[in-house]
């Protein structure tokens, strides 16, 4: 009886020394430490300067209006512009460019019809900049549409500018009427 009652008595100091710990013992924060979003990126070093050029930097308004399109305008090119703008731009644009995509059914303002030869009025470098820093796209197209794509979708882009209207694209008649 004496040693359950001994072995009780252990077993309760026991508990209750591990809840004392748990609750007002010594804690981590004490020492030295980082909670979970505390963290920021050092600085680096003063007077670093960067040696690589930005990839996906996009010309100035000045240098791009006068920028020649290295990609020549031909039917091939278009076509990979085509496949390119399926990429990027049919969501807001739609399939015939005519602002009724299916995500852009949501935006205020529409997206721009590129039939309305006013939209792309300008040099391909003017396009280029509108198409990828215009209201509506900055700055997320620039940072997504790679360099070696760009003058693609901008010869696509005079295509669509050029072929005829189209009846607006109408999401509902892709859902099957049972
Ligand atoms: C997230 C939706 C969205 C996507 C994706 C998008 N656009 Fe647009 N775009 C817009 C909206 C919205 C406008 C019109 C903004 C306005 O009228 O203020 C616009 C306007 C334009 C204009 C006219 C710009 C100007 O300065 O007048 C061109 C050209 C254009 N888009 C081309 C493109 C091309 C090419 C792509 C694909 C590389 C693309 N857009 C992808 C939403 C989008």
């Amino acid at each position: 009886m004496k040693w359950l009652l001994g072995g009780l008595l252990l077993f309760l100091i026991a508990v209750l020394g591990y809840f004392w710990i748990l609750f007002r013992g010594p804690h981590m924060r004490v020492q030295q430490h980082i909670l979970a979003y505390q963290w920021s990126a050092p600085l680096p070093p003063k007077g670093m300067v960067p040696v690589d050029r930005d990839p996906y930097a996009v010309p100035e308004a000045g240098p791009a209006e006068s920028m020649k399109n290295p990609v020549p305008d031909t039917e091939s090119s278009r076509e990979r512009g085509k496949v390119y703008y399926g990429y990027y731009c049919l969501a807001c644009h739609g399939p015939n460019g005519q602002g009724d995509g299916p995500v852009g059914y949501s935006y205020m303002p529409a997206p721009a019809d590129l039939h309305d030869p006013n939209q792309i009025a300008g040099s391909d470098g003017a396009l280029l900049r509108a198409m990828l820093l215009g209201p509506g796209h900055e700055p997320v197209l620039a940072r997504v549409v790679p360099p070696e794509h760009r003058w693609y979708l901008v010869n696509y882009i005079r295509q669509l500018n050029r072929a005829p209207r189209q009846p607006a694209y109408n999401p509902g008649a892709l859902v099957p009427k049972s």
